[in-house]
């Protein structure tokens, strides 16, 4: 297959790119198609990588107001609400609902998921669900599933025994949450333990650090002390860091050192973190959303993640990480013309790189054909017009096709 005429990762200069046997074959200008070789017009449009969602709960997803709506529009409400919904958990059930955000967001060029799976739960039924469904999908979608301990490590029963049991039966990450155990004590222990489990067991770490407005929560400053000491690194991420918005700016000064030298992720979710923070203030109220800027511009790696689809959190979502970056943008003053050009990196190569994707993602010779084609020729364009991905690739097989609606204006 030959895509004529394409903006490769939005580059103003049009190319051509050849696929043969599921991988990139050639880039290059003017290349001349084979006897019978399928042609596909690339002319206006752009060429990237498959879409990653670095941070979503596929648990949960498609469950909002079931058995109540979370009416304070907190994080807290929202976990009550979960403690219910999770009562009546099935297996086919995960399975279900997670199937079908899985087939949103692959409408959206997804092609990449690390999903959180809450494993305070005696039975470890969404875990059983996930590894399952992580099998059945592998061939349109690629799922690291991180072990979750939604209602504490330390402060819910046997939280400990729980997470090795879900790393040992194949979670790909280990999760923490040290803003919501009991003690800020708790907290650090918790987090110890995580980070030492993943170096014990060679896994990845992806911990809910910090969501919450509270400018006291310190919970990153242990997970990349951890990170640097045991030597993990960027097989580590912290996820939200809302209160990192809230810092004074001396702390932050002195934190960013340790963060440069422990290299960790930053996952942030600016639809649920706008949403869910500053609900105890009355105003001024804060974004609640992590310095993004600040962290990009010290050279560390963020992405963003939509984190949850209509469940408890939040109460609307298509999967479609545009939308993400579109409000991320405006919440973080990323408005730039050069940093909306670039923004796709958000939820592409950065969210590789924490994925840990490696060289095998992106586009070059050689690589196997995942990618998208979007009906924008840069990602300014795909912004401000909402453009739709018009074809979705995996190893040259095309998963998705859309064709782009038409309106018409009637007067003049
Ligand atoms: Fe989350």
């Amino acid at each position: 297959m030959l895509i004529k005429n394409i903006h490769i990762d939005g580059k103003e200069m049009a190319n051509d790119i050849r696929i043969t046997d599921g991988k990139f074959t050639e880039i290059g200008e003017n290349l001349n198609a084979g006897p019978g070789e399928e042609l596909v017009d690339g002319t206006d449009c752009m060429l990237l990588p498959p879409m990653i969602e670095s941070h979503v709960h596929l648990d949960t997803c498609l469950t909002a107001g079931d058995p109540a709506w979370n009416m304070s529009g907190t994080l807290f409400e929202g976990i009550e609400c979960w403690a219910k919904r999770k009562e009546k958990l099935s297996k086919e059930d995960v399975k279900e609902r997670a199937r079908r955000a899985l087939r949103m967001q692959a409408a959206n060029g997804v092609q990449y998921v690390r999903t959180h799976v809450d494993i305070t739960d005696p039975t470890l039924t969404a875990l059983e669900a996930m590894t399952e469904l992580r099998e059945e999908v592998k061939d349109f979608m690629t799922i690291q599933i991180v072990a979750f301990p939604q209602e504490g490590i330390l402060s819910y029963p046997n939280g400990k025994e729980l997470l090795v049991k879900a790393v040992e039966m194949g979670a790909d990450c280990v999760g923490a949450i040290p803003h919501f155990e009991f003690t800020r004590e708790y907290g650090v222990e918790s987090v110890n333990f995580a980070l030492e489990l993943a170096a014990k067991y060679d896994r990845l770490v992806d911990v809910h650090c910090d969501e919450i407005d509270d400018e006291a929560s310190r919970g990153l400053e242990t997970v990349a002390c951890r990170a640097l000491e045991l030597g993990l690194f960027d097989k580590v991420t912290a996820s939200h860091t809302t209160a990192m918005h809230s810092y004074n700016n001396a702390y932050v000064n002195r934190l960013m050192r340790l963060l440069k030298m422990s290299r960790i992720n930053f996952v942030s979710n600016p639809l649920v973190n706008t949403h869910l923070q500053g609900r105890c203030d009355t105003y001024p109220k804060r974004r609640g959303v992590t310095r993004v800027k600040e962290l990009l511009a010290e050279g560390l790696n963020v992405s963003f993640g939509h984190d949850d689809v209509f469940d408890p959190w939040y109460p609307l979502g298509t999967g479609n990480p545009r939308d993400v970056v579109f409000l991320g943008l405006h919440v973080c003053q990323m408005m730039g013309y050069e940093e909306i050009l670039d923004s796709y990196k958000l939820v592409t190569y950065n969210a590789a790189r924490t994925l840990h994707l490696g060289d095998s993602y992106g586009i070059r010779e050689g690589n196997d054909a995942d990618c998208i084609i979007l009906n924008a020729k840069n990602f300014y364009q795909a912004l401000n017009e909402k453009s739709s991905v018009l074809y979705s690739y995996k190893k040259g097989k095309l998963l998705y096709r859309e064709t782009p609606a038409k309106g018409e204006l009637l007067f003049s």
